[in-house]
């Protein structure tokens, strides 16, 4: 018997980094995987790799900006798998860096209707089948960035803040149907957006590695398996948390 066997589980933004690994993860842990993302053929790939493991897995591609897809996504995991047992809203973006007087009306509006928008709308339709189930996790990924100062990423921060705080609220909301909402809040993770950022300076990488005790940066494994923790029956009484995967950096 596997961890998460005859459970049903959507990951957004799960063609690539943390999304990629969490799909793998839980696929080799024993659940139906809803892969979701924007880009298809990275979503098709992840399929065709839990396939090739043995596991069982569907691709629908949502815009998680797009609340009509959202709730398409969200129907597909029932149709397919006759629940929804676990949601992991982690698809986002980074957007360029930028100080707060920089940054333009499209940028902020891209990065709030993907990062804050797009969790709100994958929360609410997970919710309404989670809640007659009385039964459910969720899972959103925040950031570091979602619970201190992120310099040059003001939408960033502020959307991931949301995030944050839209966790705390549903945890207390849904507890008594049975729903755990948690938020999880990585450093820098070694992922193709977070190597645009370690790349794009040699000088402000070191200086963020000099900032994680650690030394070092994160895995996606790493944060998958965090991922795996809090929707496991370890985390039981585990909710409304914002759990930072930083190697001590905000401590
Ligand atoms: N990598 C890091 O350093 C880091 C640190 C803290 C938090 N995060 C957060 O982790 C999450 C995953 O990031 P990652 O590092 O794996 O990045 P990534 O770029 O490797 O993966 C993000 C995925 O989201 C998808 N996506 C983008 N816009 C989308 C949309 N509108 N609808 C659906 N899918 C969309 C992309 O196609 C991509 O597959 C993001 O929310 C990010 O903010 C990342």
């Amino acid at each position: 018997m596997q961890l998460f066997n005859n459970q049903s589980i959507i990951i957004t933004g799960a063609g690539s980094g943390i999304g990629k690994a969490t799909a793998l993860y839980f696929a080799e842990k024993g659940a139906n995987v809803v892969v979701s993302d924007i880009h298809v053929a990275n979503g098709n790939k992840v399929v065709a790799a839990i396939e090739a493991m043995g596991g069982k897995a569907v691709f629908v591609q949502t815009n998680v900006a797009n609340n009509n897809e959202v709730e398409t996504l969200v129907q597909e995991c029932v149709h397919h798998f006759g629940r929804l047992d676990m949601m992991i809203n982690n698809a986002g973006i980074g957007g360029d860096l930028k100080f707060f007087d920089q940054i333009t009306d499209e940028d902020w509006n891209q990065i709030i209707a993907i990062n804050q928008t797009g969790v709100f709308y994958c929360m609410r339709a997970a919710l309404k089948v989670m809640k007659p189930q009385r039964k459910g996790c969720i899972v959103n990924t925040a950031s570091v960035a979602g619970i201190g100062s992120a310099a040059r990423m003001g939408a960033y921060a502020a959307s991931k803040h949301a995030v944050v705080g839209m966790t705390k609220t549903a945890a207390v909301e849904y507890a008594k149907y049975g729903i755990r909402v948690n938020a999880i809040c990585p450093t820098v993770i070694k992922t193709p957006m977070g190597d645009s950022y370690i790349s794009s300076d040699p000088k402000i990488t070191e200086m963020i590695k000099q900032t994680i005790p650690m030394k070092r940066f994160g895995e996606a494994k790493e944060v998958a398996k965090t991922i795996g923790w809090l929707c496991s029956e370890d985390a039981s009484f585990i909710t409304g948390h914002a759990i930072r995967i930083d190697g001590g950096m905000m401590a």
